[in-house]
């Protein structure tokens, strides 16, 4: 294992991409760079780390925001409980004479999964403790030709025993990054560059002819339908009111227009937009209400009352927007 390791270690070095928060060894740039790219692509990320940062250039000034504020600066990368456990985790962290450095320690703040508190303790600390994410999950079934349900329990295990023995005798920080990037440029889902990889002649599933079946695709589960009444303000008012959401399953807790939801077995006839997220199918159909009617419709929620222009401070995701231009 240790020609391997070498040979990746190696390859790192002269080839790791120059990323904004590999500049330096900044804890909490680590922490923000992990939670964002958990949900995308390296590319994609950048941008919205550079806004972020510069927004909030330090964990005081994150933990002194407003939750609105943060969720805002999060707006386009969705989930945004993500946002929330960031803020959440920001006052926590401040509050301490320094940023923890022990994988235990951070597992226990809001949104610090095994993944985010094993690369930050590894990438900004140095602790010898091994991450998997997607791609390492591929890298690392292909390297050993291992054809596990990773996403059980046990077999998880497996993987994150394998990766815990990779980063032994070397920079944790380096040999992390090193299978997260070989992962993501070279060990690809569809097309791997095998030719380019420095794992070649070692891999398993290269010998065997098991790269395009590795890893075994997890069955993916059936969205859900829903039907989502949506109450928007009659003519051209400028004000708008939202209600704190405690009525439909998605953007839990943020701000909506009111409304209700429920759960459909088929597409309805008619609708006035649909709107695709993770898990669910969210056919929309549109009132239009007079100030008066939506006072009456909110009386139950906490409510707010905001300009039209305000609503990308409000809420993030895209679909009030889309409501109110229908
Ligand atoms: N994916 C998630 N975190 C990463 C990192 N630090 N380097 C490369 N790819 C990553």
């Amino acid at each position: 294992m240790t020609r391997d390791k070498k040979k990746l270690h190696t390859w790192y070095l002269e080839n790791k991409r120059p990323l904004p928060w590999r500049e330096n060894k900044n804890p909490y740039f680590i922490w923000i760079s992990e939670t964002m790219l958990q949900q995308t692509t390296t590319k994609a990320v950048i941008p919205f780390f550079n806004r972020f940062i510069k927004k909030f250039p330090t964990l005081k000034s994150l933990a002194n925001a407003t939750t609105e504020e943060v969720i805002e600066a999060w707006a386009g990368l969705g989930y945004y409980s993500r946002a929330r456990n960031l803020h959440k985790a920001a006052i926590i962290l401040n509050q301490k004479k320094q940023f923890p450095t022990d994988y235990q320690e951070l597992i226990q703040l809001p949104g610090f999964g095994p993944y985010t508190s094993r690369s930050v303790s590894s990438i900004a600390f140095e602790q010898p403790v091994g991450v998997i994410d997607g791609n390492v999950i591929r890298l690392l079934t292909r390297k050993h030709n291992l054809p596990i349900e990773w996403w059980k329990t046990k077999e998880r295990k497996i993987l994150q025993d394998l990766s815990d023995k990779y980063v032994i005798g070397f920079k944790s920080s380096e040999i992390n990054q090193a299978l997260m990037e070989l992962g993501a440029t070279i060990c690809t889902p569809k097309k791997p560059s095998c030719l380019l990889c420095p794992w070649l002649k070692s891999c398993d599933a290269n010998k065997n002819n098991t790269i395009q079946s590795l890893p075994l695709k997890k069955a993916k589960a059936a969205k859900k339908l829903l039907l989502w009444k949506v109450y928007k303000p009659k003519n051209s008012t400028s004000k708008l009111i939202l209600v704190r959401n405690n009525y439909a399953p998605f953007l839990k807790k943020q701000w909506l227009f009111p409304g209700s939801v429920k759960e459909i077995k088929t597409r309805p006839k008619s609708y006035d937009c649909l709107h695709h997220i993770t898990k669910y199918d969210i056919y929309v159909q549109i009132k239009s209400k007079t100030r008066k009617e939506l006072e009456t419709i909110s009386k139950k929620s906490e409510i707010i009352v905001i300009d039209k222009n305000e609503i990308k401070k409000f809420s993030p995701s895209s679909v009030l927007q889309k409501i109110l231009d229908h």
